[in-house]
């Protein structure tokens, strides 16, 4: 299954070879957009491939250039709040493997857990804590894409996140680093569930991501993570969650996040 999704994949890029995928989040679709010499392919439209019924989120892969690199972008992704099976993403993720992707940046849009880390904050993401209660590395190992037991030391690549923040500060761009945790949703949070998360050490929640990099790590594919901050979460300050308004939010850090992406690009 995964071979045939890679080839299927393959007939359509011609002779691109992307090293680096990137997962674009709510409202984060935008840099995909930016992509030279663009080939989309939706996700309906791949036979045995996931796709994403949430609003705000695009079903395609697009393949091209960005800075001059070639590139594999999700635009939209698939989320476990949906009812989507863990395997789908274990499943895209190696098909990304098959294609020869070493390096995935993933994105998300992320509700704050530290008030001096406001809504249009960006987060580079440092560690998770896999609070959804689901792994999609659950079941048998195919020990062609990675151990049993794989390692989670290094998830968020240490040179990748010093290059980022060496990106941004070149850049002017102020970069939080923190924790991600992501819950199952599909509810936003109560107060009581945002004050446990603070104890556990989280700065930021969210409902994906960790599926992603999980399998990444499994599969040897170095990872890259920001969370873009569109609210507060709930019970921190007086007000209320509402999905457009997570959107809208995330639009005034995209520009920036994709200006950091650029460059991370650029000079990988
Ligand atoms: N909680 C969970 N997921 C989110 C949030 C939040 O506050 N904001 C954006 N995604």
């Amino acid at each position: 299954m995964i071979e045939k999704i890679a080839d299927f994949i393959r007939s359509k890029i011609h002779n691109e070879i992307p090293e680096t995928a990137i997962i674009l989040g709510s409202g984060l679709g935008g840099l995909g957009e930016e992509i030279e010499n663009p080939v989309y392919i939706d996700y309906k439209d791949i036979p045995g491939f996931p796709h994403s019924t949430v609003s705000g989120h695009k079903g395609r892969l697009i393949v091209g250039r960005l800075e001059g690199k070639s590139v594999l972008c999700m635009q939209g992704r698939v989320h476990l709040y949906e009812g989507h099976d863990p395997a789908s993403i274990k499943l895209i993720i190696e098909v990304f493997k098959s294609l020869g992707i070493k390096n995935l940046i993933v994105t998300n849009a992320a509700g704050s857990l530290k008030l001096d880390m406001p809504p249009g904050s960006i987060m580079l993401i440092k560690d998770h804590i896999n609070f959804s209660g689901r792994n999609p590395l659950v079941g048998p190992n195919d020990e062609n894409y990675g151990p049993r037991f794989p390692v989670m030391n290094n998830a968020y690549n240490a040179s990748f996140r010093e290059k980022a923040k060496s990106i941004a500060k070149q850049q002017n761009i102020t970069l939080h680093e923190g924790v991600y945790l992501m819950v199952l949703g599909p509810n936003f949070e109560t107060a009581a569930e945002i004050r446990a998360f603070q104890i556990l050490g989280a700065d930021a929640v969210g409902m994906s991501t960790v599926p992603e990099v999980l399998c990444a790590v499994h599969c040897g594919i170095n990872v890259l993570g920001f969370s873009v901050i569109t609210n507060y979460g709930t019970g921190m300050i007086e007000q209320t969650h509402d999905h457009a308004e997570t959107l809208r939010q995330a639009d005034l850090a995209a520009a920036n996040l994709t200006k950091l992406v650029r460059c991370f690009i650029k000079e990988n």
